[in-house]
């Protein structure tokens, strides 16, 4: 990575501001339903108390609009934290006011603030720099571990950066390690799998990875649009109308790169427990709607997919989250796992997919970040990770 790191950067018996994401789910109660994120930030934490330091965290939690909301209190995050790490976690009453500022200023070597919801505060979502100043006052020194937010130019990712010597933490590191290498040197053959329902969102992904994966396998809705591109009816399927010419124009550039599913999972209705078939990807009747790839599709998916010396995953096969459409994304998670090339896998739906499968052990890398890994395969610059110090060379 040219950005430093916490090697290069080396923080010791300072007061360190830590940007992480815990932007987790919730249950109805409040209750945390997913803590992958706050474990994937135990190694920043833990080698950072290792060197006597101690920790200011500060995260978002879901979109409060620069409001108080008592429902995106960090609360269940620095309870869960306090668990994880079982040692204490003080959370403070606000963002970086008066009762930040007045427990920021007693801590003492390895003990842990969290920051109230960063989003809270209209400046944060704004970059405001008066905002950035205000947290970078609270610490010494500034790491970002929030890679699921690096794709977000808000204060606490990019213009704190500017107020405190900065650095990648190991979580940030790890990730565009992780990313950098499938996408900038990859093994070959380089797969990329891409899935999910709307070309819209994958649009960018498609035509950077195009220019360097060697086959590009489509599953998901937006499958569909691509067969209506080419003319043939998709019966009740989902297909994104104004984005059919655009599907043309890729698969004509791209050709034999890019590889559509040969089967389709129909049925008339969207439920649990329905009945489904499989038919040819033409034959897909009216009145009746794809919902998953085919058995014929993974097993030439597959094939390519073993070969491949280095795979990218992002985007689901088919409604996984309803059993009678899972098996798609089951057998290629099966094979992906399986195989001997390098896996990373998108955040998102992709990372609660391969988990919800129980193989997210078994792939060389599961991002933590949904819309961050996405931009980073448009080929797009992260403002979180471009706001950090550039490393001497
Ligand atoms: C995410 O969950 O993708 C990140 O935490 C960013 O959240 P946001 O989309 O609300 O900015």
């Amino acid at each position: 990575m040219r950005k430093m790191t916490l090697a290069d950067l080396d923080p010791r018996g300072k007061r360190v501001l830590v940007r992480v994401d815990y932007n987790v789910p919730l249950d109805g109660d409040g209750k945390i339903t997913d803590d992958a994120r706050i474990r994937a930030s135990l190694p920043t934490l833990r080698a950072l108390l290792e060197r006597e330091n101690s920790l200011i965290l500060m995260s978002h939690l879901g979109r409060p609009k620069g409001q108080m909301v008592a429902e995106y209190s960090l609360a269940p995050a620095a309870e869960r934290l306090s668990e994880l790490l079982q040692c204490p976690v003080i959370l403070a009453a606000d963002v970086a006011g008066p009762d930040s500022r007045a427990k920021a200023a007693e801590l003492t070597a390895n003990q842990i603030l969290m920051l109230e919801n960063l989003r809270y505060d209209p400046g944060e979502e704004s970059n405001d720099d008066g905002f950035a100043r205000k947290l970078a006052g609270l610490a010494d020194v500034y790491v970002n571990d929030a890679f699921g937010a690096a794709h977000r130019a808000h204060a606490s990712t990019a213009a704190v950066a500017s107020h405190l010597p900065s650095a990648a933490g190991l979580l940030l590191e790890k990730e565009i390690d992780y990313l950098s290498r499938v996408t900038g040197n990859p093994d070959r053959p380089f797969v990329a799998i891409l899935g999910g329902a709307k070309v819209s969102d994958k649009v960018g992904v498609i035509a950077n990875l195009g220019k360097k994966a060697d086959r590009i396998l489509i599953g998901g809705a937006m499958a569909f649009t691509f067969y209506r591109s080419r003319g043939v009816e998709v019966g009740d399927s989902l297909v994104e109308t104004e984005k059919i010419d655009l599907a043309r124009q890729l698969m004509d550039s791209l050709g034999d790169k890019l590889v559509l599913p040969s089967d389709i999972v129909i049925a008339s209705d969207l439920k649990p427990g329905v009945e489904t078939e499989v038919v040819a990807w033409d034959a897909i009747p009216a009145g009746k709607k794809g919902l998953d790839i085919g058995p014929d599709s993974v097993a030439r998916f597959g094939a390519i997919i073993q070969e491949a010396g280095t795979i990218i995953w992002n985007g689901p096969m088919g409604v996984f989250e309803i059993a009678e459409f899972a098996q798609g994304t089951r057998e290629v998670a099966r094979i992906v796992a399986n195989s001997q090339g390098i896996s990373v896998i998108g955040g998102g739906d992709s990372a609660a997919a391969i988990a919800q499968m129980g193989f997210a052990d078994k792939v060389s890398h599961v991002s933590t970040g949904g819309g961050a890994s996405l931009e980073f395969l448009e080929g797009k610059e992260l403002p979180g990770v471009a706001a950090l110090g550039d490393r001497e060379q």
